[in-house]
């Protein structure tokens, strides 16, 4: 299976000293039995199509800040997307990149702490996430590389985003590049896990919970760590053999009750949605958005062909405003 690292630091050979759990390691083994979960439960209540807000309502605020989180809701998603990254003190924070450069100020304000990624032809300097403090990290400007009028957002942690959310709508947070953090001795499932509980998150029927990972070790360690709650295996086109026939697909619902395939996925082989239904799996297709060239001309026909035609329970759409109730 490929590695998909957000963006690809600069991973000098590092030792992997790192100790995983004996839950991790069973599921990195393949030595767990997973035939004993639950089936899939509907993602939102009455089996009607959710809406998940990806990276919060990300095509009029920047992502994953408050205000895009805060809009997400007002448009009445039924879920709110957070992706994850673990700072250098051990915290969850709510960002898409291993990286802070592309959202944040970094550069300007630690001009020096960047990693060398020498992997292309010429060295990029990297900013990553794992080399600051939430502190250091709480002084960043998340808001005005998209819009000056946001101005000095932060970015949030994962427990700013649940006082947000908690209660009003469904989470749906993505574990990103877990075997990064695996190698330097992480374990971001375990610290997921251990926030959910501390927050009553736990099949809290006023808040649904999914857990997402393009890690299927992420995920088998999830099915072992927090039994009960919904986790959706995604799969990006390159990796469309993990499950291209019927056979492979229900293999996936062994240790996973959704999928989150490319939405080229699905339009080159719409079959996946019924394939994955037998196994009593969800499907949510990414992304949904009106800058996308593959869309169609108009976004909410767009969504409609996915959510009534193809038959997927959900789709992650940047445009929230756009998603076709019915
Ligand atoms: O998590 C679903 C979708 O968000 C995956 O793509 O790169 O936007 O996290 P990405
Ligand atoms: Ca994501």
């Amino acid at each position: 299976m490929m590695r998909r690292y957000t963006i690809l630091p600069t991973v000098t050979a590092m030792t992997s000293t790192h100790v995983v759990s004996s839950a991790i390691c069973g599921a990195a083994l393949g030595v767990v039995a997973f035939g004993s979960l639950a089936a899939a439960q509907p993602l939102v209540a009455g089996g009607k199509k959710a809406l998940v807000a990806h990276r919060g309502a990300s095509s009029y605020a920047p992502e994953h800040t408050i205000a895009a989180y805060a809009l997400a809701m007002q448009q009445g998603a039924d879920f709110v997307e957070q992706d994850l990254a673990v700072t250098k003190d051990g915290v969850l924070v709510c960002i898409h990149d291993l990286t802070l450069e592309r959202t944040t100020n970094v550069e300007e304000v630690f001009p020096t702490r960047f990693t060398e990624d020498k992997s292309g032809a010429t060295p990029v300097k990297r900013w990553l996430v794992y080399d600051l403090t939430l502190a250091e990290i709480k002084t960043l400007d998340a808001g005005s590389w998209f819009d000056r009028k946001f101005a000095g957002a932060r970015i949030p942690t994962f427990q700013e985003a649940i006082d947000l959310v908690k209660g009003k709508a469904g989470m749906y947070p993505e574990l990103k590049d877990p075997e990064f953090y695996r190698e330097r001795g992480v374990k971001p499932e375990e610290l997921l896990a251990a926030i959910m509980k501390k927050n009553g998150l736990i099949n809290d029927p006023k808040t649904p919970f999914v857990i997402q990972s393009f890690d299927a070790d992420t995920i088998k360690a999830l099915a072992m760590v927090l039994p009960g709650v919904e986790r959706v295996y995604l799969v990006s086109p390159q990796d469309i053999g993990q499950i291209d026939t019927e056979a492979k697909v229900k293999a996936v619902a062994g240790w996973a009750t959704g999928i989150g395939p490319n939405r080229l996925i699905v339009d080159k082989q719409p079959d996946i949605v019924k394939w994955a239904h037998a196994a009593k799996m969800h499907v949510t297709p990414w992304t949904f958005r009106e800058k996308d060239p593959a869309k169609f001309q108009v976004l909410r026909d767009d969504m409609t062909k996915f959510l009534y035609t193809y038959g997927v329970d959900a789709v992650f759409t940047d445009n929230p405003d756009q998603f076709p109730r019915k």
